[in-house]
């Protein structure tokens, strides 16, 4: 695992920006994509690349981690709408290769198995982007999720419905409390997983991914089993990492050929 430290925010996004662009200036890449407050300035930055710089998505397509279950895509806290309005209708990436579970599927078993067969039969998410909640989570893998779960149905914790209330006018009783996520299997099975954290709140479960035990207690621990995982913090959300002076001494002295 590779844990990079920026000074702030606008520095996380940008180093995140860089890994995505590599990605879209290959032949064809497969993105995940992350909905939360936390990659919202990573997409305007490759919004602007797009716009400025002539950066294309066009050879890629994209599936997302989760999705409320019961909201219509046309809501706006729907993920499916989440993401077209502050990323992929602002790009080049034909819409129709944007893909999201099916939260108003009749039958959310079937809907989770038949996503992640669509993802196989795309050849599978080269880069994942994932946020992580307060408690540890990932997508909506919240804590005591099966470390090789698939995409499923889950119970949102209290916490999360708390900590998501402010997106629903600060009324709890609008979050959904079920959701369709892409499992920690499924993610795992990503070529290469890329972390974003922020801010002061996520610096206890920043510190629980990277340096606690794995658990499904922290489900975002996880990716300590992962062939190619990449966490990229501010100085905030690293505020509790105990190897801090490492990271930076590593990132510091990586080899020129190196990429993240
Ligand atoms: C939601 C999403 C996660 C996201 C988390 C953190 O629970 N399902 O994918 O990582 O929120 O969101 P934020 O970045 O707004 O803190």
């Amino acid at each position: 695992m590779e844990v990079i430290i920026q000074p702030d925010a606008e520095s996380v996004a940008r180093v995140a920006a860089d890994v995505f662009t590599d990605y879209a200036r290959r032949e064809s890449a497969t993105l995940g994509l992350a909905t939360g407050s936390t990659p919202l300035a990573m997409y305007l930055e490759l919004i602007r690349r797009h716009r400025d710089e002539g950066l294309s998505f066009a050879r890629c397509r994209a599936f997302l981690l989760d999705e409320y279950v019961g909201l219509p895509r046309t809501h706006e806290q729907s993920y499916y709408r989440f993401i077209r309005d502050n990323f992929t209708s602002h790009i080049d990436i034909p819409d129709d290769d944007v893909h999201s579970p099916d939260g108003l599927a009749d039958d959310p078993t079937a809907a989770g198995l038949a996503y992640d067969r669509a993802i196989a039969e795309a050849g599978g998410v080269d880069v994942q982007l994932l946020g992580i909640g307060t408690d540890g989570h990932i997508g909506f893998n919240e804590p005591g999720s099966s470390l090789r779960s698939r995409t499923r149905l889950k119970t949102l914790h209290p916490q999360t419905i708390a900590d998501n209330a402010r997106f629903f006018g600060d009324d709890e009783s609008q979050v959904p409390h079920h959701v369709l996520t892409q499992g920690l299997g499924t993610i795992s099975d990503a070529g290469h997983l890329l972390l974003l954290a922020t801010g002061s709140g996520k610096a206890d479960a920043v510190a629980a991914t990277v340096e606690g035990p794995v658990s499904a207690l922290c489900p975002a621990s996880i990716l300590q089993f992962h062939q190619h995982a990449t966490v990229i913090v501010d100085e905030e959300a690293g505020s509790g990492l105990a190897n801090a002076d490492y990271y930076r001494y590593a990132f510091e002295n990586k080899p020129a050929w190196q990429h993240i």
